[in-house]
């Protein structure tokens, strides 16, 4: 495999935001995603800053001009229909003002828009007064509805966006997926089965689909019924992060940020709470049985980009980056659970590994750097992939990636001496 020069690499990240534009959004990859998805277009935004400030902006907009009434951000927006995906609108009935799916998905919104106003604070000002309330809406529907011991809980695989990761195992067993009925799959047509999450799985997805679809997407009633409830490292160090950020913009443009700081304290101790002291590890926990995954994910990473660090995650993530050369990978290479190409239980994935980077690069932590070497090296030899197998770096999933595209163009393209 060939390198390309790097300026050759800053067009073809730049072409593939242009050719994934939909107008006003993004879609994360023809064929496989066709639509708008929630966190990718979060960092579709921060990616678009690089060369269109006012294109990042709109991509933001459109995201939450699909906002539900109580707050909630839906995961998928289905501007237009699209037969090549399931499942569509027909299936998920959200309830909000575009045809939308019915779960969340992790909130680095907020963060992305501060880096877009750090850069933009004049011109942007009133577009992020404008996103201001809406972002903290959102964020307070995570903490009325999703909160377990102040860690913030998934009710779906998919609302963490790591749909298989072996964290879920345990939940996912204790849900018999009893009339699910026949559906076709359409993600298995776009790219090969041993990459994606196995039929075993698909039936609990649907399933779970299906419940909030029955309930109406009604919070309290899902709080009762859904079995499966998972206290998350993605969700509590993102929304931790997300918040974080939203209260410093907030402060920047003079508006009322009263009990941001009391929420940002509940979810320090939330993250404290998914401490597995056995494991040595953030974890993820069940917040109906209090049991731990047992799991080393690259989510435990993200600790620093919320701002807690801790000496025994870097000691793993120092440990799983020796053990595989295309790291960081999404599940421990040491454990029997790791398949190195099936999406989150062992491949590496750019996002992931930029906000485990960038938190790192807060404290002046030189894994950090080591992080986005290894990120820049994967893109550089082996493309915009939606993610990589780490033993070997062969591309998987999608390809002509929109995020990987724009943690290209916002973070591990960069240099020092572009940065
Ligand atoms: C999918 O369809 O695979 C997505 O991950 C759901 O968000």
């Amino acid at each position: 495999m060939t390198s390309l020069p790097k300026t050759d690499l800053w067009d073809h990240a730049q072409q593939i935001l242009i050719q994934n534009d939909r107008g006003g959004y993004t879609i994360p990859t023809a064929g496989l995603y066709p639509y708008q998805w929630n966190w990718d277009s979060a960092f579709a935004a921060v990616g678009f800053a690089q060369f269109d400030i006012d294109r990042a902006w709109t991509e933001i907009e459109t995201l939450f001009s699909g906002q539900w009434e109580d707050g909630m951000v839906p995961h998928i927006l289905f501007h237009k229909p699209d037969p090549g995906y399931y499942p569509g609108h027909d299936v998920w009935g959200g309830i909000g003002p575009i045809p939308s799916s019915g779960i969340s998905q992790p909130p680095v919104a907020a963060t992305m828009a501060r880096i877009i106003f750090e850069q933009d604070a004049e011109a942007g000002r009133a577009r992020a007064e404008a996103l201001f309330p809406k972002m903290l809406h959102w964020h307070r529907w995570f903490l009325k509805w999703r909160l377990d011991q102040g860690a913030v809980c998934v009710t779906h695989p998919w609302e963490a966006g790591r749909d298989n990761t072996p964290e879920w195992d345990g939940a996912m067993a204790r849900i018999d997926p009893v009339g699910v009925g026949e559906y076709t799959r359409r993600d298995t047509t776009h790219v090969d089965g041993s990459m994606r999450p196995t039929k075993y799985d698909y039936d609990r997805y649907i399933w779970l689909v299906q419940m909030g679809r029955r309930l109406n997407w009604d919070q309290a009633a899902l709080l009762k019924e859904n079995p499966f409830r998972v206290a998350d490292p993605t969700m509590t160090f993102i929304l931790l992060r997300a918040h974080r950020d939203l209260l410093m913009m907030g402060q920047a443009l003079g508006l009322d940020t009263g009990g941001m700081e009391d929420e940002i304290a509940l979810l320090e101790a939330g993250a404290q709470s998914i401490w597995n002291p056995e494991l040595g590890s953030f974890d993820g926990r069940d917040a109906h049985t209090g049991e731990w995954a047992g799991c080393v994910s690259n989510a435990s990473f993200l600790n620093w980009y919320a701002g807690v660090p801790s000496d025994g995650q870097r000691a793993h993530l120092e440990r799983v980056m020796d053990l595989v050369p295309y790291g960081v990978p999404s599940h421990d290479p040491s454990s029997d659970r790791f398949d190195s190409k099936r999406y989150w239980r062992g491949p590496t994935w750019a996002i992931m590994n930029m906000m485990i980077g960038l938190g790192l690069e807060d404290y002046g932590d030189p894994l950090g750097q080591r992080v986005r070497e290894a990120t820049r090296e994967l893109i550089t030899r082996f493309g915009f992939a939606e993610y990589y197998d780490p033993t070997d770096g062969t591309p998987a999933g999608g390809k002509s990636f929109t995020w990987t595209a724009a943690v290209w163009l916002a973070w591990a393209g960069k240099t020092e001496e572009t940065n």
